[in-house]
């Protein structure tokens, strides 16, 4: 087997949790994008870290290359829903935040009603990772008051089509 293939099966197998991101440009409010992720980590304790890869083709990676910020939510599988609507659509055909409940949070980026936690992270860099980029988050503002065990992971929407392909 080669180094790739039992990389596919592995990263096939692996069960992570899936956050939805949102963003909107800096210097407009009238520019919310956000997307279904799965490539997102924290990446450092002290200090606090979390990096998230953004596709090139989605709408979400275009409009945060206008923004400082981008908010990362962690959804309860009973928003499932709300999951696919951010992974299965595209910001280039559909006004998602039309389908969906928010409000504007720290910075005026669009914080999901739904979520159970979020943070909003100051992005610090941004670098090519391959066909996405990472942007490597500061925390700076959030809520955990309703955080959940049961988040939604990669199990409940492997199987969903991407709005865009990676
Ligand atoms: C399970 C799953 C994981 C995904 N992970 C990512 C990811 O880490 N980064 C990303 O940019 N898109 C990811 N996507 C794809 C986007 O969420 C999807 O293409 C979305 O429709 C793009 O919307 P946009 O064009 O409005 O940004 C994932 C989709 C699914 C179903």
């Amino acid at each position: 087997m080669s180094g790739s293939e039992a990389f596919n099966d592995i990263v096939g197998a692996l069960i992570f949790p899936i956050f939805a991101a949102t963003t909107k440009r800096t210097d407009d409010d009238e520019t919310a994008a956000g997307c279904l992720v799965g490539f997102a980590s924290q990446t450092s304790i002290d200090p606090p870290r979390f990096l998230v890869g953004l596709s090139k083709r989605n709408h979400t990676f275009r409009t945060a290359q206008h923004s400082t910020h981008l908010a990362v939510h962690v959804l309860s599988r009973e928003h499932l829903a709300t999951a696919q609507l951010f992974g299965s659509e595209t910001g280039d055909h559909i006004d998602k935040f039309a389908r969906c409940a928010w409000d504007p949070g720290p910075l005026g980026l669009p914080i999901l009603t739904d979520a159970a936690a979020w943070f909003v992270g100051r992005i610090l860099e941004r670098f090519d990772v391959g066909d996405h980029v990472g942007h490597l988050l500061e925390p700076i503002d959030g809520s955990a008051s309703e955080m959940t065990r049961d988040w939604v992971s990669f199990a409940d929407v492997r199987d969903l089509a991407p709005g865009h392909e990676a």
